[in-house]
């Protein structure tokens, strides 16, 4: 999929920071950060003294068993420690941590001290469940206090989490909970979206039988949605009743820099999603550095980022980075059209946001509602915007600059995967910007456009995104999937690279544009589909022999599915059909798999050993030239 969003709108001017922004910022020189990085070992180890280390390591980076790089070996830290436990003996002790709302306008504030016990409570509270270092717990819970207390007691007695977007749906719950072997299920009553309450613990009873893994399910009372908790069963538990009596001091575990931290499921071209699993001190040195720089995090910020906590910009940049900058980080649960696409808007102006870090589908999504909404609203506490997920096109970059940044503030348009664990491309507050490109790889990182040998290609020409050096927040395995790990990210190009994915170009300047994804992944929202996955969720409905998947573009969401299906003789696709198994894919995916099109075939085109050539579907989708069909079965 070559979509260059840089096309649409051609904006070739260059947007440079003004002197109030180039006076506040951390980083001034950037030529002078990007030639500091060169020094891997020196550049990372002097981010990673910021952090209190229970021992220091005794080297910076190991490469002596590529790609399984290590980093900070034999250093012993605690994440939780550092983004929690660290600040209560500062003047950050009474300062908000995190600061909760959501659609309704009800609000919690957590301090730093608070959230301390909170964090304390469920740690040795999950102990008392036999939760020991090591073990995994999954979390299935809507943006809620719970939710970020929950990860951090994991952290900090050495439990791994495993986050469940709330988005998904049966099918892909039950795949993730049984591949991380979680032992215990945090899980709520519900969530609120746009005036209604999604029953999550109904989810749960529906999926929990093909679970066996798990022994606990903990039930946060969160919407007051009337639901069954079977306490007698001994398996389910009030999160309340859990945590009751539970002392606020708990000790701290010593992790090793590198003992796991959190997996974190992700879409791959085949239909088994991907675990990526994450360690201790490098993704906390990564994390925090990144964040530092690119949203130029000061003391007295209020730091909003939207993402769900179910993805990795929420793992990263909603609780990790912002907590252990000592910073408040806002979080929101609903829409953010309702009760009125002014909501976003409402929220920056009653609390004083400094920093919004969003992505392009929900920009595209307000300016459809035109400037009225942000006018409504004093704005002028924004010092920087930020943007990730998809490439942002230049017509969502310049709405977002001018009726929210009015012209005066950077967008920052950060280049990163779950893989990465942290930014990789992204321009930093005193950037030059050009809408539509995250600019040059960050200090440290060593990115570059290759042909399919390895070679770098010219200036302007099209080819596959690498990262030639390792980096600290740098996943280090799929969990369970060893191989798949080795075969998918560094063996398909030569040279021991990491391959993104991606397909990019750089320009005249070096900017790197990003031109979507190279593999059979769809970016729908600024969320990761497998093509794969959601062919197998057709397929295991009653009327569908088989399916052929691909992403078609979405005017508001980026791309949407189109599907291609063989259906079962006597089956006809007329309405009420398409409505089933929009349905279907709703339940075993869940939301995020957003149907555009569903097309009923006689065939599918397929290669002599009987694999599906979505590449033809595509082209002819697109009515471009069906390219080398040399492979293809009569
Ligand atoms: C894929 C990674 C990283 C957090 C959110 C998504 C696309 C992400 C950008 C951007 C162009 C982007 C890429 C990437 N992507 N950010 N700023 N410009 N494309 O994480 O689910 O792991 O998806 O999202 O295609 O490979 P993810």
């Amino acid at each position: 999929m070559t979509k260059d969003t840089s096309v649409l709108l051609d904006e070739k001017r260059l947007f440079k920071p003004n002197y109030k922004i180039v006076e506040e910022a951390h980083v001034k020189n950037w030529e002078a950060e990007i030639e500091k990085g060169k020094d891997l070992e020196k550049y990372w180890s002097e981010k990673a003294e910021q952090f209190e280390w229970f021992e220091k390591w005794d080297k910076v980076l190991d490469e002596s068993k590529k790609p399984f790089y290590k980093w900070f070996t034999n250093g012993k830290i605690n994440l939780a420690y550092n983004a929690v436990d660290r600040w209560i003996s500062t003047d950050k002790r009474n300062q908000v941590a995190i600061l909760y709302t959501n659609e309704r306008g009800d609000e919690k504030k957590l301090t730093y001290y608070e959230l301390y016990r909170e964090v304390n409570k469920m740690a040795n509270a999950l102990k008392n469940l036999g939760i020991k270092k090591g073990d995994t717990v999954s979390m299935y819970l809507p943006m809620c206090p719970e939710l970020l207390i929950s990860m951090l007691a994991c952290t900090k007695i050495g439990a791994v989490h495993s986050v469940v977007y709330s988005g998904l749906s049966v099918g892909a719950f039950v795949e993730r909970m049984n591949d991380a072997d979680a032992k215990v299920l945090i899980t709520a009553d519900g969530t609120f979206r746009r005036g209604k309450i999604i029953d999550l613990k109904k989810i749960v009873d529906e999926s929990i039988l093909q679970c066996p893994t798990i022994e606990t399910v903990v039930v946060v009372r969160h919407t007051g949605n009337p639901i069954n908790v079977s306490e007698l069963s001994g398996r389910e538990i009030l999160y309340d009743r859990l945590v009751e009596g539970e002392s606020g001091e708990c000790p701290v575990e010593e992790m090793d820099s590198e003992d796991p931290l959190f997996i974190l499921y992700t879409s791959g071209s085949t239909g088994k999603p991907k675990g990526v699993l994450h360690t201790t001190a490098g993704y906390m040195v990564g994390v925090a550095t990144t964040l530092k720089n690119v949203f130029d995090i000061h003391n007295g910020d209020l730091w909003w980022c939207t993402a769900d906590i179910g993805w990795i910009t929420g793992h990263s940049y909603l609780i990790y980075g912002p907590l252990l900058l000592g910073t408040t980080t806002l979080v929101y649960e609903g829409a953010p059209d309702y009760p009125d696409p002014g909501a976003w808007w409402k929220i920056v102006e009653k609390y004083g946001v400094t920093k919004l870090y969003t992505a392009p589908t929900a920009i595209r999504h307000l300016m459809r509602y035109g400037s009225k909404y942000p006018n409504m609203y004093n704005l002028s506490s924004l010092k920087i915007l930020g943007s990730v997920g998809e490439p942002i096109n230049p017509e969502a970059w310049m709405w977002f600059y001018k009726n929210i940044g009015k012209e005066k503030i950077p967008i920052m348009d950060t280049w990163w995967q779950t893989e990465t664990g942290m930014h990789m491309i992204s321009p930093i507050p005193v950037s030059p910007l050009k809408p539509g490109t995250a600019t040059l790889p960050l200090p440290g990182i060593d990115a570059d456009v290759v042909d399919e040998k390895g070679n770098s290609v010219p200036l302007g020409k099209g080819g596959y995104l690498v990262i030639k050096k390792p980096w600290p927040a740098m996943f280090r395995t799929l969990y369970n999937d060893e191989e798949r790990f080795i075969n998918v990210y560094w063996k398909e190009i030569p040279g021991g690279v990491y391959r993104a994915g991606d397909l990019a170009r750089k320009d005249e300047d070096g900017y790197i544009w990003i031109q979507g994804r190279s593999d059979d992944v769809l970016n729908i929202a600024g969320h990761r589909v497998g093509s794969a996955e959601v062919e197998s969720a057709f397929v295991s409905h009653p009327a569908v022999v088989e399916s052929a998947v691909i992403g078609k573009s979405d005017p508001i969401k980026g791309e949407v599915i189109k599907a291609f299906l063989i259906l079962k003789e006597g089956y006809k696709l007329n309405t009420t059909l398409i409505e089933d198994l929009k349905k279907h894919i709703r339940y075993e995916l869940g939301p995020v798999a957003v149907i555009g099109d569903i097309e009923q075939l006689d065939a599918l085109p397929k290669t002599r050993s009987g694999k599906i050539m979505r590449r033809i579907l595509r082209a002819q989708e697109m009515g471009e030239d069906l390219g080398d069909t040399s492979t293809l079965e009569e």
